[in-house]
């Protein structure tokens, strides 16, 4: 099969009175992999929708083959061969994960659904993403990541001709990384043009041919990558020379614990595991992807069955039966999953802010506009994008959604406060505000746990790091000890 030609001509998109996207044109060289790079809420993902189908554009066209091209709907898409693996997920949590993939494609032999070739070949799209999971497993029941590589199994079973993925990798392992860029070359090689967008730019540096850089809802550039170093690409997004990406460190404190744990065991993640936080610490917890600490965590705020033996904070003894009760206690979490158990995406975004503080807003009935003073204060501290305050969540560009998770974690003002993967799906600009805002907690005295994937992240900004692996700490190391390779030597136990 050729390769497909696709560009963009002054494509526009508004919703209601808000144009999110202003005349874009530019090509996709046919099969290139292209990095489409950009700030949070520059557009990617609605221009990708409307080369998928998914969203229709205000004006302008999709250019395929030298013709435009209006699809309307997904199906009309994936009929030229343009699919498209979303950024959240879109799977059905109560079918079977071979009933996901063939969702709208059933296979069917005479008048019966043909059910054993449809978990075959699921079978076989799992084995090339590398999910060990049988076809018959409910979606409700996997992990964050073994989602999104059913969203890229699925993708791969339409045999697509433009794959567009809309940062796959943000809950991957190392591992299934690798195996994703190595599909990706074979797709390369088959002669597949491959959309790859993604905030982390080693990837896009690995990856990718050209880089298309987008801002505020134009092109602004478009460079073979090994023309840029990663530095330009940051600069082209935000439009301004960044500066470094982590604050100085301040000295570890050296006060009486704020937050003390001891003996927590959440059964079949963690095991016995003691540690303490200092006020105006951050305490950073590493360990590969199923080491058991975000499971832990989830124990120890409720969501999940688990048992303690001391948990203090401030000296008194803390019972925690959900995270809101935590939140009442002075400690918040903020979820890696926040689509799931993070945020209310249905809700509009002051709901979601408010929803862990409520009392402060009952006089005794809600009071919509110290609500929306609040979200207005939100915005500005957070840097959150967005043209309209009257959209729900899922409104939202994706690093938005995870600002917006941000603040809501922080509203009740905790004494401690757990980030899990804080840094997810947010640009380069907002990651430096992330961190400068968590040396800010910090310094105003407050305990912060930072759960992260990224060792170069959590070393930039950690005065302690816990290693876990199967459940249990190996081992605590201090600002001196901090380099990748101790981390990793920890989290696989070749030490
Ligand atoms: N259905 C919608 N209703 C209103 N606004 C929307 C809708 N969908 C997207 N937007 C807005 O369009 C803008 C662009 O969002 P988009 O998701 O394309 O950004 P993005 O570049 O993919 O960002 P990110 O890197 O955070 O994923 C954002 O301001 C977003 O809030
Ligand atoms: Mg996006």
């Amino acid at each position: 099969m050729s390769s497909v030609a696709v560009s963009f001509d002054e494509v526009v998109k508004a919703f209601g009175p808000v144009r999110v996207l202003h005349g874009v044109s530019f090509d996709l060289a046919p099969g290139h992999v292209v990095g489409l790079l950009g700030e949070n809420g520059a557009g990617k993902s609605t221009l990708m929708k409307i080369l998928s189908g998914y969203e229709a554009p205000t004006s302008g066209h999709v250019v395929i083959d030298g013709a435009p091209a209006r699809f309307d709907g997904p199906r009309a898409a994936e009929a030229r061969g343009i699919v498209m693996i979303h950024q959240e997920f879109a799977l059905a949590e109560d079918l079977t994960i071979a009933q996901n993939v063939f969702l709208g494609h059933e296979l069917q032999r005479g008048w019966w659904l043909d059910d054993r070739a449809m978990r075959a070949e699921t079978a076989r799209v799992l084995g090339l993403v590398g999910l060990d999971a049988a076809p018959d497993t409910p979606v409700r029941d996997l992990i964050v990541a073994e989602k999104q590589l059913v969203e890229i199994a699925k993708a791969l079973q339409r045999d697509a001709r433009v794959l567009v993925m809309d940062e796959p990798t943000a809950t991957l392992t190392p591992g299934e990384t690798e195996r994703l860029f190595a599909l990706i070359a074979q797709l390369k090689a088959d002669g597949v043009t491959v959309v790859y967008i993604s905030h982390k730019l080693d990837e896009i540096e690995r990856i990718t041919d050209d880089v298309v850089v987008m801002r505020d809802g134009r092109f602004v550039a478009r460079e073979p990558t090994s023309a840029l170093t990663r530095r330009q690409m940051a600069n082209l997004m935000v439009g301004r020379e960044l500066s470094d990406l982590y604050p100085d460190k301040d000295p570890a404190p050296r006060a009486a614990p704020l937050l003390r744990v001891r003996g927590l065991t959440v059964p079949g993640w963690a095991r016995d595991v003691d540690f303490d936080v200092a006020p105006g610490e951050i305490l950073g917890f590493a360990g590969l992807v199923g080491a058991g600490r975000t499971e832990m965590f989830e124990g120890l705020l409720g969501l999940r069955p688990h048992s303690v033996g001391v948990l203090e904070l401030d000296g008194r003894p803390l019972r925690i039966r959900n995270p809101r009760d935590a939140a009442r206690q002075g400690l918040t979490y903020l979820s890696e999953d926040r689509k799931g158990k993070g945020l209310h995406v249905r809700f509009g975004l002051a709901e979601n802010l408010t929803l862990m503080a409520l009392r402060r807003y009952a006089t005794p009935w809600l009071d919509p506009s110290a609500e929306r003073a609040a979200l207005k204060a939100a915005v500005d501290e957070f840097g959150l994008r967005t043209g309209s305050l009257d959209i729900p969540a899922s409104s939202l560009s994706g690093g938005n959604q995870q600002k917006l998770a941000l603040a809501k974690v922080l509203h009740p003002d905790p004494r401690v406060v757990v980030l899990d993967e804080p840094t997810r799906g947010v640009d380069v600009g907002a990651k430096r505000d992330i961190y400068f805002l968590i040396q800010r907690l910090a310094r105003a005295g407050k305990g912060v746990v930072v759960i992260s994937s990224e060792l170069v992240e959590l070393i930039g900004i950690c005065h302690r790091i816990v290693v876990m692996r199967a459940g249990a700490p190996q081992a605590t190391l201090s600002a001196d000890q901090l380099t990748e390779e101790a981390l990793i030597a920890h989290a696989t136990g070749i030490h």
